[in-house]
């Protein structure tokens, strides 16, 4: 029996509680516990010192629509208190709704989904139903991408240094370059390269044995953890030809780039590509529950009234998870969310390329939306990367974890620690003019600390 009274809640247990008996995400164990937070409201959150902090990550790209909505909050305590969860077998209102309103708002024809509970679980579901319908075992994915923490997503995570420690197996994996054309792997230009990292997609699938033996391609429509890498005008519409030629599916992860963080609401509809199969998370709920999907186009879905569809959890269609989903989705079209994304992402992007002529140690600057990135180089003129790939798990000077640390003092936290050497910028989709001045002000000034380690 536990001894609730053993377990005391001042400061200094807590604090030995997260550095002993907690396992911090992706990360040697620190023998600090990080700071606590205690409250959040809209772009903003409050730790246990009292101190209130800017947040310019929206808690990892998902609190889309800022933090303690009162009318989500209101939305889950009503749905509380009449049905919390119940058995995916049976049906509940959220899920039948939420259903048709996902197929409402993703592109073309997609219109079956399974509902999950995150972004891997998401693109689990997406890998299963690509091996089921297509019966083939063969997945392509990007280097420098990030498809989740499990086993199948995280061995997808192609050259995201996270996932050297994972030991492979299931879905045989082939790797291709992405549209990075900042760091082209074929040594090119855009656009005198004519796209090479098309054709060389077209030239794998030939050599793997065509659509007879790849199944899918799984990619995230704008890079997001490993480098906002923004792809030419291009690149989908060309990827489409070449996958409709062989028959390989299209799988857009959108768990990052969904529910208006690139200015749409999906980042595939910039190209008017619609994907095979399309996942989706974060934004959905913008974290106030857990909550993943996986929606496929008509025909895929049409196949599972014949054949058996091998997938399934106890908590598929949380009850109080889709009900936030049902409640949130209004609100990003009634607060205009999607279109306030296009307009203060493009006044983000504007500063940060202010940003990048005053600091010598920012070498490029990408966005779509507010998901903006300042790639960090030791040398602008040769491109020297400012850490090398495996800087994250690797112990020792990070340059970038420094910014971090010192955006925490000033105030703000941004996304800097994630794998690579891009500190992204991906605000609340309801931010202002004045806060992203606010932000970018504190930025300027934390990035003073890598100009030191710039030629
Ligand atoms: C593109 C992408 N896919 C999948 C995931 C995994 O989502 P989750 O952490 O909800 O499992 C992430 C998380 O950051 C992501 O960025």
């Amino acid at each position: 029996m536990i001894d609730l009274k053993s377990i005391a809640s001042n400061k200094e247990d807590l604090d030995r509680y997260e550095v002993e008996n907690n396992f911090q995400s992706w990360s040697y164990q620190p023998d600090q516990s990080p700071a606590r937070v205690v409250s959040a409201k809209g772009v903003r959150f409050t730790t246990e010192d009292g101190r209130q902090r800017l947040d310019f990550s929206s808690c990892f790209v998902s609190h889309n629509i800022g933090h303690q909505d009162p009318r989500v909050v209101d939305a889950i305590c009503e749905q509380a208190r009449m049905l919390t969860s119940f058995a995916p077998s049976m049906s509940t209102k959220p899920r039948a709704m939420l259903v048709k309103m996902l197929a409402e708002i993703t592109p073309g024809d997609l219109s079956r989904s399974f509902i999950s509970l995150g972004g891997t679980e998401a693109n689990e579901a997406a890998i299963k139903i690509c091996h089921q319908y297509t019966g083939k075992r063969k997945i392509i994915t990007r280097y420098r991408t990030y498809h989740g923490g499990t086993a199948t997503s995280m061995s997808l995570s192609s050259g995201d240094a996270r996932s050297w420690a994972q030991v492979m197996g299931g879905t045989e994996k082939i790797q291709v370059p992405q549209p990075y054309c900042y760091r082209c792997m074929f040594g090119q230009s855009y656009p005198a390269c004519e796209l090479q990292c098309v054709k060389y997609v077209d030239d794998v699938i030939e050599l793997e044995g065509g659509g007879d033996k790849v199944a899918g391609i799984i990619f995230e429509p704008v890079t997001g953890a490993n480098g906002i890498i923004v792809p030419p005008a291009e690149y989908f519409p060309r990827l489409k030809e070449v996958c409709d030629k062989h028959g390989v599916l299209m799988i857009a992860d959108e768990v990052m780039t969904g529910f208006g963080r690139t200015g749409r609401w999906f980042a595939m509809n910039h190209w008017d590509v619609v994907p095979d199969i399309m996942t989706m998370a974060k934004g959905m709920t913008c974290g106030y529950l857990p909550l993943g999907a996986t929606i496929v186009r008509k025909h895929i879905g049409d196949k599972f009234k014949e054949q058996f569809f091998s997938h399934g959890a106890t908590y598929a269609g949380h009850a109080l998870g889709c009900a936030t989903a049902v409640a949130l989705i209004p609100i990003y079209q009634s607060d205009n969310l999607v279109e306030n994304s296009q307009k203060m992402g493009a006044y983000l992007l504007e500063k940060a390329r202010e940003l990048q002529e005053k600091h010598p140690c920012v070498g490029d600057v990408r966005g779509l939306g507010l998901f903006v990135g300042l790639e960090l180089v030791k040398n602008r003129k040769t491109r020297e990367p400012m850490v090398p790939v495996g800087g994250k798990i690797r112990p020792g000077m990070n340059p970038k974890l420094e910014v971090a640390k010192k955006l925490g003092e000033l105030g703000m936290m941004a996304m800097a620690a994630n794998p690579g050497n891009v500190i992204a910028m991906a605000p609340p989709l309801i931010i202002t003019k004045d806060e992203i001045d606010e932000g970018v002000a504190i930025m300027d000034q934390a990035l003073e600390v890598a100009d030191v380690y710039a030629e």
